[in-house]
C-alpha cells in the first residue's frame, strides 16, 4: 500500500471536504491511506498524487463515486437508539392520525437524511404499519405517509434500493417479530417485503446543495450524518433543515448521542421516554 504524503494528505482532504462535507481534521491521514488504498489497487495507480489527478484534471466521475463511497462511514442499524421510533408511536402519529381524521392534513412528509443502506427510512415504514395494524386503524393508512430517503454514496443506495441484507445485518437492532412480519428468508439473504420496501423513494442527494427541490416535511431524521461535517457545515444544513419542515410542529431527529449546540432560535428541545426531538420554532432563522 503506497504511503500518503503530507501534501497529497492536503489535497485528498480538501478534494473530499469539498465533495461530501466530511471534515478529515489533521490527523486522518491513516483514513485516507486504509479506505481509498484499494481504489489505488484495483484503477492501476501508484501513488494518492494520480489519483488527484485523475478526480481533479479529469473530472472522472466514476472515480469519484468510488472514493465517495470509501471515505462516507455508513455505519447504520435497525431502529438505531429505538427513542425516535418510541417518539414517533407515542407522540407524533396520534397526533398526525387525528389532524387527518379532522381533515386538517392530507399527509405526512418524511426524509431520512443520510439513510445509508435503508435501515432507517425502512425502520419508520414498519413502525408506522405497525402501529396502524396494532391499533385496528383502518381509516387511515400507509398511502397517508411519504417517505424520501437519501444519501450522498450510490453504492449504499444501491443496497437499500434492493432491500436484501444478510445475516448479519438483519440482526443488529431488528426485533425478531419484525424480521418475521417484513422479511422472507431466501438462502443467505433476507428480502424485505414490497409492501415496505415500495414506500421508500430513494434519491441521490448531497447535503451540501440546495433544498428547495425537496419540498417541506413534517419529520426530518438526519442522524449520525452531521458528526462528521465542519461546525460551520453543520450549521448550514440545520438551517436548511429548518427551511424545510413544516410550521408549527414540524420535528427534527439527530442522533441520540449528537451534540446539538446553539439551537435555540430556530427550535424547541422537547424530550420523551429518553429520547430527544427538535421541534421547529415558527419564524425564520
Ligand atoms: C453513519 S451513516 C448514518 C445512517 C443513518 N442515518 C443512521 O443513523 O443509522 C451516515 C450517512 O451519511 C451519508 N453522508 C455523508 N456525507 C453526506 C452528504 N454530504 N450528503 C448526504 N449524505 C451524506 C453517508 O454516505 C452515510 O451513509
Amino acid at each position: 500500500m503506497p504511503n500518503i504524503t503530507s501534501k497529497e494528505f492536503e489535497l485528498m482532504r480538501d478534494y473530499i471536504e469539498k465533495e461530501c462535507g466530511i471534515d478529515l481534521g489533521r490527523d486522518k491521514a491513516y483514513l485516507i491511506e486504509s479506505r481509498l488504498s484499494g481504489i489505488l489497487a484495483e484503477s492501476g495507480l501508484s501513488s494518492f498524487q494520480e489519483l488527484y489527478k485523475k478526480l481533479r484534471d479529469e473530472k472522472d466521475i466514476k472515480m469519484n463515486e468510488k472514493v465517495i463511497d470509501a471515505i462516507t462511514t455508513n455505519e447504520t442499524l435497525w431502529f438505531r437508539d429505538k427513542t425516535p421510533w418510541i417518539i414517533l408511536e407515542d407522540v407524533l402519529l396520534p397526533q398526525y392520525i387525528e389532524e387527518i381524521r379532522q381533515k386538517k392534513r392530507s399527509r405526512v412528509r418524511i426524509w431520512s437524511a443520510g439513510c445509508s443502506t435503508g435501515q432507517e427510512p425502512y425502520s419508520t415504514v414498519m413502525s408506522i404499519d405497525s402501529y396502524l395494524k396494532k391499533h385496528n386503524i383502518k381509516d387511515i393508512s400507509l398511502d397517508h405517509f411519504e417517505i424520501w430517503a437519501t444519501d450522498i454514496s450510490h453504492s449504499v443506495l444501491d443496497i437499500a434500493r434492493a432491500g436484501k441484507y444478510d445475516s448479519i445485518s438483519i440482526m443488529r437492532g431488528l426485533e425478531d417479530e419484525f424480521r418475521d412480519k417484513y422479511f422472507t428468508n431466501e438462502g443467505r439473504k433476507w428480502i424485505l417485503s414490497r409492501e415496505i420496501k415500495d414506500r421508500v423513494k430513494f434519491r441521490q442527494f448531497n447535503l451540501q446543495n440546495s433544498f428547495i427541490t425537496l419540498g417541506k416535511f413534517d419529520i426530518v431524521f438526519c442522524r449520525y450524518v452531521l458528526i462528521y461535517f465542519s461546525a460551520q457545515l453543520k450549521r448550514e444544513v440545520t438551517k436548511k433543515i429548518h427551511g424545510v419542515l413544516n410550521r408549527p410542529d414540524g420535528v427534527l431527529f439527530l442522533g441520540n448521542s449528537e451534540f446539538f449546540t446553539n439551537y435555540e432560535d430556530s427550535f424547541v428541545k422537547r424530550q420523551h421516554k429518553g429520547g430527544v426531538y427538535y421541534m421547529v420554532k415558527e419564524f425564520e432563522v
